[in-house]
């Protein structure tokens, strides 16, 4: 899939600060329509499926029809084949400053509660293939909650991460008190919820949110190097790499080490398997059709 449409086009085309990998996004009649973000696929074999919110103008917040077309993106490219990894990003300014608060600011209770409000935002994280965010600028929010619904976060060197809720009188509602917690511990989620306050790019990488900073002009060309990375392996294999440490987040130590033995054992009924082992004793490259 190598899907655009035609305002994506004409957004690519302007001169404005868009980052330099997305001039490489090409246009295709096939696929699905965006609005709001950009689509495309990176990397030199095409197998790095790439997803751009492009709301520019809100800081990309994330108003129900971006997370809607986003989870449209990410069913197209799990079901292509050609796509081994997944990039998520923003603009320089903002990954995203949060959920649309103009969208949030009149609903009910009763409203959010009967309609299941933000039910299918979980759509990242319920992604088989890796997907990794690339953080320049805010990620406040519902956006700080989506780049950790991402496997792996690369962040810009001015990017700043938070949990400002609390600020507007709410809570984060897409995962924020868990994976956060989960990612930096205690003490400082606690702080980050509690008053709102934005980490650095920096703290973030200090406290295990992020595994990477980069110059801000540079971390969507890596983070676009690590999909190419993980494209390049067996994918059948990857997804149960990934489904394996996934279950740390939700199993005891004695039930994941059973997972992890469970899949462990099932890659040795792949065709991947042997080819990568047969590869490294006759000393050549390994050649892994996901089987
Ligand atoms: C809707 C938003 C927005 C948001 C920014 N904008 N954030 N619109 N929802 N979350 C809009 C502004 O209204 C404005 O549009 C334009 O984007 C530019 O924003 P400014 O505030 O003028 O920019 P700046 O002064 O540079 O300040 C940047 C900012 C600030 C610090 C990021 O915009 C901000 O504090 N935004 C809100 C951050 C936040 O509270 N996020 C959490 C949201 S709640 P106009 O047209 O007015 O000029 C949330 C709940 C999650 O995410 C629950 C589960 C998903």
């Amino acid at each position: 899939m190598a899907a655009l449409c035609r305002a994506a086009v004409a957004s690519l085309c302007a001169p404005r600060t868009l980052p330099s990998a997305l001039a490489a996004v090409r246009a295709s009649s096939a696929g699905a329509q965006y609005q709001h973000i950009l689509v495309g696929k990176k990397g030199e074999k095409e197998n790095v499926g790439f997803i751009q919110l492009n709301r520019t103008k809100a800081l990309n917040a994330l108003c129900d029809a971006l997370m809607r077309e986003l989870g449209q993106a990410l069913d197209e490219f799990e079901n292509d084949p050609a796509v081994g990894a997944i990039v998520l990003t923003g603009s320089e300014k903002a990954f995203a400053a949060g959920a649309d608060i103009k969208e949030m600011e009149s609903k009910t209770f009763q409203e959010c509660y009967a309609g299941n409000f933000l039910s299918h935002w979980n759509r990242v994280a319920t992604a088989k293939k890796p997907v990794i965010a690339a953080v320049n600028g805010y990620a406040l929010g519902g956006g700080c909650e989506l780049a950790m619904m991402c496997d792996i976060i690369y962040a810009g060197d001015k990017a700043q991460f938070g949990q400002p809720e609390i600020l507007l009188g709410t809570i984060p509602g897409a995962g924020g008190t868990q994976r956060l917690t989960r990612a930096v511990g205690k003490s400082l989620a606690m702080e980050m919820v509690l008053t709102g306050d934005r980490i650095s790019a920096q703290e973030a990488k200090a406290n295990g949110l992020v595994s990477k900073v980069y110059p801000a002009s540079q971390v969507v060309d890596e983070a676009i190097r690590c999909g190419e990375k993980i494209a390049s392996n067996s994918k059948l294999i990857t997804a149960m790499a990934k489904e394996a440490v996934n279950g740390a987040f939700e199993l005891t130590l004695a039930e994941g080490n059973r997972l992890e033995k469970h899949l462990f054992h099932a890659t040795f009924s792949t065709i991947d398997r042997k080819e990568g082992m047969s590869a490294f004793v006759a000393k050549r490259k390994a050649n892994f059709t996901d089987q």
